[in-house]
């Protein structure tokens, strides 16, 4: 089984630290790449990272990582609400998935209370911060170790 996991980000992740600070934090998508990357390495887990603001290009990375993944975590950013085609891509992804949210997205505004990518995941981490990409490699790892 694949030791290489893919991590997905979104739209507008690029600006996390600038972008409203006040929900997202203030680490950068480069912060939270590197913890999921510690994370990862200490598990003996290989980590590439792929960030876009268009669903064509997630959809391709899913598309590719077919060969290559043993699991994938993605925060679809604004996607997770509407994003017919990455929850498409993702069912035919045999793999796990985790699907990872900064905020808690129930807790906000109603239309971020529909996820497309929640029926197609094999687990959620939503609302812890920053620390969700540790956690959502732990998931990963515990996963992985176990199949
Ligand atoms: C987000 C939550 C989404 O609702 C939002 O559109 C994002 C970020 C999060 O990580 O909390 O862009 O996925």
């Amino acid at each position: 089984m694949s030791r290489l996991i893919l991590l997905l980000s979104g739209p507008n992740l690029n600006l996390l630290g600038e972008r409203e600070p006040e929900i997202y934090g203030t680490g950068t998508l480069d912060d939270h790449v590197a913890l999921a990357r510690r994370t990862a390495e200490a598990h003996g887990l290989e980590l590439k990272h792929v960030q876009s603001n268009h669903e064509g290009a997630l959809v391709d990375a899913i598309h590719a990582a077919r060969s290559w993944a043993g699991a994938i975590v993605i925060n679809a950013a604004a996607l997770t609400h509407y994003g017919r085609s990455l929850q498409d891509a993702l069912a035919m992804a045999d793999v796990p998935i985790v699907e990872l949210h900064i905020s808690n997205p129930h807790s906000r505004e109603e239309w971020r209370h529909l996820s497309v990518v929640a029926p197609v995941a094999t687990g959620v981490i939503a609302g812890f911060g920053a620390d969700g990409y540790r956690l959502a490699i732990e998931a990963v790892a515990t996963l992985l170790n176990a199949g």
